[in-house]
């Protein structure tokens, strides 16, 4: 059987037009821009407008992904939205994307893993690929994440903002493979997803969470953050997945391009970077502008990288997360 491989052959995404600054927050709530600055680098935010919801930002998101790999949307048998704020409990925000972007055919569903989310759906979709059972996959990250916070509580209201990233994944035999460009590592890897790793720890369900839900008190609940937990336990999980994705594929930590990570704290993105011994200028960071959109994250910085003509073909890119559950993981993506 051929083996095939996931390649990543378009990106986009969406923010919604409001930017909220660490100032405008300040006159609101208990806190100050210096405090919000120096302890997560979060500058401002963009919040959804009233009436805008997840899916569409997930599908303004999805039709320049569509655009940018040049696809017919009828092509997609395999529609991903990773989120934690779905338009409704059910059905899927994925349905209601397939029915708007055109997908005839194929299967669309939601994948929960809060911050992981991406990760995840990108490890399934790669899976369905890999298998065969999809050609063209369609992951999106998708947050309104400004729904489910507690305005209140400063502890996480002013950590989280809303938006949409996307990529379209087409399945390739590893056969057609090209010479990479990238860091001139030598390494004769082709394009494309070279492997996914994703964790959990239900043991850790209580460091952050939602207080509410449809079958525990019938409402949607506010986030719910022990910070200074979750902090420690992301700094020791993604360190130990990097080396994993990294020992998976016979690389090594100076092999990589672009660190492109999950954006909830700038903390948390140089102490990954520290251990990789990889400069700032090799990071991908947009956490100061954006703040941290859960699922949406990753996708987000990836389009903003490629888009702006950092990302070049060939590059060796690490994307890795870690969010609620607990839940963590990495992938290794030669663009
Ligand atoms: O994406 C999903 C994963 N999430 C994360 O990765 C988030 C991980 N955690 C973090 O990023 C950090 O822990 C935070 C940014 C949430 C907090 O930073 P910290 O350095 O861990 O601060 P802390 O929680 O230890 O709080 C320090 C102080 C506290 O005051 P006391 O008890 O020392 O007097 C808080 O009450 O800062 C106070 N504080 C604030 N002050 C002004 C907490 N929130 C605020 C605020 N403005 N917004």
């Amino acid at each position: 059987m051929k083996n095939i491989r996931s390649e990543i052959v378009g990106c986009g995404s969406y923010l919604p037009e409001r930017i909220v600054s660490n100032e405008e927050l300040a006159k609101r709530i208990d806190t100050t821009d210096e405090w919000i600055t120096s302890r997560s680098g979060i500058r401002q935010r963009h919040i959804a407008a009233e009436g805008e919801f997840t899916s569409d930002l997930a599908l303004n998101a999805a039709q320049k992904a569509v655009q940018h790999a040049d696809i017919d949307p009828a092509e997609i048998d395999l529609l991903i939205v990773a989120t934690t704020t779905p338009d409704n409990t059910f059905p899927a925000t994925a349905t209601k994307v397939q029915s708007r972007i055109g997908m005839a055919n194929g299967a669309a569903f939601d994948v929960q893993a809060v911050c992981s989310g991406f990760i995840y759906g990108l490890a399934v979709a790669d899976n369905f690929i890999k298998c065969g059972q999809t050609k063209t996959a369609l992951v999106i990250g998708a947050e309104t994440f400004s729904r489910i916070l507690d305005w209140e509580d400063r502890t996480t209201c002013v950590l989280f903002g809303d938006g949409a990233g996307a990529v379209v994944l087409k399945g390739r035999g590893e056969d057609d493979d090209e010479q990479p460009g990238g860091n001139g590592s030598g390494h004769n890897i082709g394009r494309g997803i070279l492997s996914t790793h994703i964790h959990s720890d239900g043991n850790l369900y209580g460091l952050l969470y939602v207080d509410g839900g449809p079958s525990t008190t019938q409402t949607v609940g506010h986030v719910r953050m022990n910070g200074r937990e979750v902090f420690r336990h992301a700094v020791n999980n993604l360190a130990a997945v990097v080396d994993e994705a990294l020992d998976a594929n016979g690389l090594a930590r100076s092999d990589i391009d672009w660190l492109v990570p999950h954006q909830a704290n700038k903390r948390i993105i140089d102490s990954t970077a520290k251990k990789l011994d990889m400069p700032a200028e090799r990071v991908v960071l947009t956490v100061e502008t954006h703040a941290n959109t859960s699922a949406a994250s990753i996708p987000l910085a990836l389009d903003t990288a490629v888009k702006d003509g950092r990302v070049k073909r060939g590059d060796l890119l690490l994307l890795e997360a870690m969010g609620g559950g607990l839940t963590w993981g990495a992938s290794l993506v030669r663009w």
